[in-house]
């Protein structure tokens, strides 16, 4: 089972990574924990690069792609072949979101390169950490050294999320909104039945 982790930056995904492995861990599975831009040694020198170097919006996809790519063959494949389950903070929900909605660039620029680094691989689950932009903002004030993207403005931020959203509604089978406003309890009780839900309709 392949699962991805997304939202605005601020909205509290990863407050729950570590639960969420816990609780893949507790039903038996062996879990892959990994991230984007990262997961792999290369993935992680584009992911300095990509996250405080200023650089054209379409380099920045590429390198988005060019990470990913390398993270697909290293990690995720090898992973999902051994039955592990690979929960990722980031995939290409992501790059929709923040090079089409935050940057401008045209989603069928990115569908090429969708369809060319993964055509046949998609994640089974998608939980998009969804909050109001403006609490968001608040959140990240606290943010020790934000990076490139915790720097932009409320209204970069508003085009990520509202990305997000319109993702949502065009794959409502596999992304699952999660309302980051709410308790950590609140929370974690969604992210377990979205997840009971999805395990029982791969099953
Ligand atoms: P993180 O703060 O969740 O680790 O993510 C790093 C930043 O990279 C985050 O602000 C979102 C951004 N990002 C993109 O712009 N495009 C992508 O494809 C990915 C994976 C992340």
């Amino acid at each position: 089972m392949f699962i991805t982790l997304e939202g605005v930056d601020g909205a509290g995904k990863s407050s729950h990574l570590a639960w969420l492995e816990d609780w893949f861990k507790a039903r038996g599975n062996r879990v892959r924990m990994t991230r984007e831009p990262g997961g792999t040694p290369i993935g992680e020198k584009l992911r300095e690069l990509v996250l405080h170097e200023s650089m054209h919006p379409e380099t920045e996809a590429l390198i988005m792609f060019a990470a990913r790519r390398e993270h697909i063959e290293q990690v995720i494949r090898p992973a999902l072949a051994a039955g592990e389950v690979v929960i990722s903070d980031r995939f290409t929900d992501a790059s929709f979101a923040y090079q089409c909605g935050g940057r401008g660039l045209p989603e069928a620029r990115l569908a090429v390169l969708e369809s060319w680094v993964h055509a046949d691989l998609q994640p089974d689950v998608t939980l998009l950490f969804d909050l109001p932009t403006e609490i968001a903002a608040r959140r990240l004030a606290n943010a020790r050294a934000p990076d490139r993207f915790e720097r932009e403005q409320t209204d970069f931020h508003a085009r990520v999320r509202a990305a997000y959203l319109r993702r949502a509604e065009c794959y409502p089978q596999r992304i699952k909104v999660i309302d980051g406003s709410r308790s950590l309890e609140q929370v974690r009780m969604q992210l377990a039945s979205e997840l009971a839900a999805a395990l029982e309709s791969l099953a």
